[in-house]
């Protein structure tokens, strides 16, 4: 065949681009230094600035990578495409294999994704890590297509807007349901300002943890696409002083005097017959599945749902299925010691599911 191409050459016109590139690419790098994210979206929760540091690290080395591609793309497409009188058959520059280059180019980004992947796993369990700090556990509860937020204290829910103290770390359970739970979808529960974004899955109670810093009112956004009613699916969280917090709640309380107390959340989705081999696997040591005064370290379980000698949970709270697997969730402590949290004991959300419909399955 007819070899009619000019070997490429590094020249002086390559170059030129390349420097042009060096300053574009240098620019935005430094635009993405300066850049004043909180702004345009407040960061108003102890992560946001961690996440946003997060994405500034993504954004600054994503830059240069994403103006040398894209720029020596559009330039070698104009450098080398074929010109009037070009031989049409002819074939392309024989070069094969780049070392160094080729070296460069695998290294860097797997260093900069190693380091990436690091400060993720500092800075995510920041939130979902259970911690004992926090003042309260508040339930935020997915509906088709509306957020429910049930209070310790309040008799009944709060539905689509939620209150919260200023500095202070609160958790909150996601989940979703429905009066059937088999009608019940995934749901995603997303602050932008607090920078947190979970999904809220039928059967599941995901804890996370953040402590609101800035006062303000912001959208709480549905992420997940739900249903017809999605597009609908906005609340709002009120971020307040706690003087402010304090008269919200005790409006709530009067407005719902007389209220019966609600039922419980039903977690159905868990699988009794898993929970059972999370049971022998990781709570026999303690627990035993007999009545509760046939302890090991801790009660037994046998009777949790079903005891009227003993209706009330450490937590002095009535034994549902809610209450139970915040127990499991935290952890508790009682007169002969302390259980470990879940995170300590190694269970999923899954598992807690299933240890609650295990126990509730149980009756001696
Ligand atoms: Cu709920 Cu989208």
């Amino acid at each position: 065949m007819n070899q009619t191409r000019k070997p490429p050459l590094l020249d002086m016109e390559f170059w030129s681009v390349t420097l042009i590139l060096t300053v574009i690419s240098g620019l935005l790098m430094w635009g993405v230094v300066i850049f004043p994210i909180d702004q345009y979206l407040a960061e108003a929760s102890s992560v946001s600035k961690d996440i946003d540091f997060i994405f500034r690290f993504m954004a600054f080395f994503g830059v240069p990578i994403m103006v040398y591609v894209i720029g020596y793309i559009v330039y070698f497409a104009w450098r080398y495409h074929t010109r009037k009188g070009d031989d049409l058959m002819a074939v392309g520059s024989d070069i094969h294999d780049q070392p160094a280059l080729e070296t460069a180019w695998t290294i860097i980004p797997s260093i900069l994704m190693l380091i990436l992947g690091v400060i993720s796993y500092v800075v995510l369990p920041k939130y979902y890590m259970a911690s004992a700090a926090s003042v309260a556990t508040i339930e935020v509860i997915g509906h088709k297509f509306y957020y429910e937020f049930r209070y310790p204290g309040l008799s009944q829910s709060v539905d689509n807007e939620m209150h919260l103290p200023v500095g202070k770390q609160v958790t909150i359970d996601l989940t979703s349901t429905e009066p059937d739970i088999q009608h019940a979808v995934i749901h995603s529960f997303w602050v932008p300002e607090f920078r947190v974004k979970q999904d809220m899955i039928p059967g599941m109670i995901v804890p996370i943890h953040i402590t609101p810093t800035q006062i303000g009112t912001y959208r709480i956004i549905c992420t997940e696409f739900c249903g017809l009613g999605h597009p609908d699916m906005v609340g709002k969280v009120v971020v307040e002083s706690q003087a402010d917090f304090d008269k919200w709640f005790a409006d709530q309380r009067t407005a719902q005097a007389g209220a019966a107390n609600q039922k419980p959340i039903a977690f159905t989705r868990g699988d009794a017959a898993a929970g059972g081999q999370t049971f022998a696997a990781k709570c026999t040591v303690c627990h035993g599945t007999g009545s509760f005064d046939m302890r090991k370290v801790g009660p037994g379980l046998g009777n949790l749902f079903h005891d009227p000698n003993h209706a009330n949970l450490v937590t002095g709270k009535p034994a549902n299925d809610a209450d139970v697997a915040d127990i499991i969730e935290h952890g508790a402590t009682g007169d002969l010691g302390t259980m470990p949290n879940m995170q300590v004991n190694g269970l999923t959300d899954k598992d807690i599911a299933n240890l609650v419909a295990y126990l509730e399955s149980l009756h001696k």
